[in-house]
């Protein structure tokens, strides 16, 4: 049966790197959505000011349903979620975690403004990404991984062990919030 394996997460947390490993290790079929959107003029129009397409989310959806369909498992990392995703057809979804100081400083030295890493730093410490995945799919198809002091072949394992429902969605992973308060360490950082 067709399904779609989502791979979500606050930018930079190695949705990528763990959608490629599954796609070189696992046969999932990577499916990069910015990509996509690009080659197959699924956009409405170009933003000049942000530099970015501005997404057709029905022409998307359609698209990623034929894909669902098509290919036995697709796997597809983005830190995206909305009305673009065919959610029945949506599995399973992994939601990356990682502690937001380290996930700071990873933003930084991507070369990202202080304002633009704290943006992002803050909305891994509010679970944005785990909420939105809730949301729109139901928590029983929403597992959060904890990839803090994890290699990449770790995550890589734990995914697998999330896959084969050795793990139930329920328990709760991270809780970053009891660990920092997000006044306190924007002024530390
Ligand atoms: N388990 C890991 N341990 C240490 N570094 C990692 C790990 N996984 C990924 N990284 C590194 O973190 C950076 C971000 O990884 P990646 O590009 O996969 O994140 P992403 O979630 O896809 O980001 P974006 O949302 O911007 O696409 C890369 O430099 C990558 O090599
Ligand atoms: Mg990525």
């Amino acid at each position: 049966m067709a399904s779609i394996l989502l791979i979500t997460g606050t930018p930079g947390v190695g949705k990528t790197v763990l959608a490629q490993n599954l796609s070189r290790k696992s046969g999932f079929t990577l499916v990069e959505l910015g990509n996509l959107v690009r080659k197959e003029g699924l956009y409405t129009r170009f933003d000049k000011a942000r530099k970015t397409y501005i997404v057709d989310e029905g022409k998307l959806r359609k698209r990623l349903e034929m894909l669902s369909r098509s290919s036995e498992r697709v796997v597809l990392p983005t830190h995206l979620i909305g009305r673009f995703l065919p959610k029945d057809s949506v599995k399973t979804a992994l939601v990356l975690r990682l502690d937001p100081v380290v996930l700071y400083k990873r933003l930084r030295a991507r070369g990202w403004t202080k304002r633009k890493a704290w943006e992002n730093t803050e909305a891994e410490i509010l679970d944005v990404c785990l909420q939105e995945s809730r949301l729109l799919l139901g928590t029983r198809k929403v597992f959060e991984i904890d990839t803090t002091r994890k290699s990449a072949a770790s995550v890589y394992k734990e995914a697998l062990r999330v896959l084969s429902r050795r793990r139930t969605s329920r328990s709760r992973i991270v809780n970053w919030l009891a660990r920092y308060d997000p006044v306190e360490l924007e002024r530390n950082l």
